[in-house]
């Protein structure tokens, strides 16, 4: 065949596979090769897997989690999906297998458990908006259906005592670090650190059996993936990173300092499924610590704070002015690592005004949330 029939045929090729889904084998074990990672989004496969091969300094994972809706419940699950190794990602024990998943749960009354299924390799399936996931012979896999935004992740695993299932209905568009999903958008949340949001927000619906355990409960779902080619410790000194649903508004932040003090922000809310600001702008969103520990920027010989304060640019329709607060951590805390669940409380300030009215309505609600840092 003539050299441009060629490209001609594989260009149609690429076409035909754009619109379809696509499946990925991952192999269990690490890649001696170069890793190679996107960075620029292209229209399809928002939550496909992003880097290739997974060598040791590489890592992509499918995270998504759930904290109760009861505002005095501090239940939650959090499941991710990783492929990995622990030099990439120094925060996951060491392993033969890059194919992991792991549960984190809280119970309601704050008793953690947490444990790791290892994987012979997986399988990702992608298509434009969504994908579905099986790592193989850990009992771990999710499907989607995007025609109704609803994700499901089946749990069947003896090894570590854990069954049942967790369903998502997302209520809240998709983005990227700096805009709504779409082709040539950057994915770097900081310097060489990949993320995409398929479900900022998700009504959302736990029935699990953990050790014996009941663990049943509505609440306030999300998912998402983060990636690199790079060591995750070699790009990142700090970041705060958490979603909520604060009265009508679905809320995400992330506020993140790099190794040379850059400071890198994403910013995103959504209202009746619609987005109002998904920006990665200099003032898009501010995140600082507030009460105890409250050191800014934070580091490794600082507690954790009792809570944060988030500033969110909601652009025409005015300001948000965030408080969180703690109520428990639900995952063993470390100098390095803390995650939470706590309760919000926010109040909209008009463009314009000077502060808050005198008597605003105040929005409440749940958040699942999260600080790293890595640096004295
Ligand atoms: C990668 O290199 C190590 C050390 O040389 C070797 O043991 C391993 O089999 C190699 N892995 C693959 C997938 O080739
Ligand atoms: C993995 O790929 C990255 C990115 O191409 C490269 O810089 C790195 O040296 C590779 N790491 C290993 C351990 O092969
Ligand atoms: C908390 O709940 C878990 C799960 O129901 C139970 O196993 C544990 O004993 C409870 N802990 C306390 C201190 O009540
Ligand atoms: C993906 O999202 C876009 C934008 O919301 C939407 O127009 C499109 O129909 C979605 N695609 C699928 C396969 O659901
Ligand atoms: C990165 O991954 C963590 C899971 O460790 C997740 O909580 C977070 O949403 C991700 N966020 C970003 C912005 O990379
Ligand atoms: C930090 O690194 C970024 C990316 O290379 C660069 O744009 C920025 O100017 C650097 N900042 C400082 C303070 O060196
Ligand atoms: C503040 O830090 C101290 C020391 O690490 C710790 O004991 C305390 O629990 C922290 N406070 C909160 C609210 O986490
Ligand atoms: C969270 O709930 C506690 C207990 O009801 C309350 O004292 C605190 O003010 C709440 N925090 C926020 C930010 O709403």
């Amino acid at each position: 065949m003539h050299r441009t029939s060629i490209a001609k045929l594989f260009s149609i090729l690429c076409l035909a596979a754009a619109s379809a889904s696509r499946a990925y084998d991952i192999p269990a074990t690490v890649s001696n090769d170069t890793s190679s990672a996107l960075f620029t989004s292209s229209a399809t496969s928002l939550d496909g897997p992003k880097i290739h091969p997974v060598n040791n300094s590489a890592f992509d994972w499918w995270y998504f989690d759930v904290v109760s809706a009861d505002p005095t419940s501090v239940a939650s699950v959090v499941i991710v999906f990783y492929t990995s190794t622990a030099t990439a990602f120094p925060f996951i024990p060491p392993s033969d297998s890059v194919t992991r998943a792991q549960i984190s749960v809280s119970f309601p009354n704050g008793t953690i458990f947490s444990a790791f299924a290892t994987a012979d390799g997986a399988t990702v399936t992608a298509d434009d908006n969504a994908s579905s996931g099986n790592w193989h012979g850990s009992g771990f896999q999710w499907s989607s259906n995007t025609g109704t935004s609803r994700y499901t992740i089946f749990v069947d695993s003896p090894e570590i005592g854990v069954q049942g299932t967790i369903k998502f209905h997302s209520v809240a568009p998709a983005h990227y670090p700096c805009g709504p999903m779409g082709a040539g958008q950057n994915m770097e949340v900081g310097p060489r650190i990949g993320w995409a949001n398929a479900v900022p927000d998700a009504a959302t619906t736990v029935d699990l059996v953990v050790k014996g355990t009941k663990l049943a409960f509505t609440g306030v779902g999300y998912h998402d993936k983060n990636w690199s080619d790079q060591i995750f410790t070699s790009n990142v000194a700090s970041w705060y990173w958490g979603h909520g649903r604060l009265g009508p508004y679905s809320i995400v932040w992330f506020d993140f300092l790099a190794l040379n003090g850059t400071e890198y922000l994403s910013a995103y809310a959504a209202k009746d499924g619609k987005i109002i600001a998904a920006s990665c702008e200099s003032n898009s969103i501010r995140v600082r610590p507030i009460g105890q520990n409250a050191t800014y920027p934070p580091v490794l010989s600082t507690g954790p704070p009792s809570g944060y304060h988030i500033t969110l640019d909601l652009q025409n329709a005015g300001t948000l002015e965030v408080d969180v607060s703690v109520m428990e951590k639900i995952a063993d805390s470390t100098p390095e690592y803390t995650r939470s669940v706590g309760n919000m409380s926010g109040v909209v300030v008009p463009v314009g005004a000077y502060k808050v009215e005198s008597d605003p309505t105040v929005l409440g609600g749940k958040a699942l949330f999260e600080q790293f840092k890595l640096t004295e």
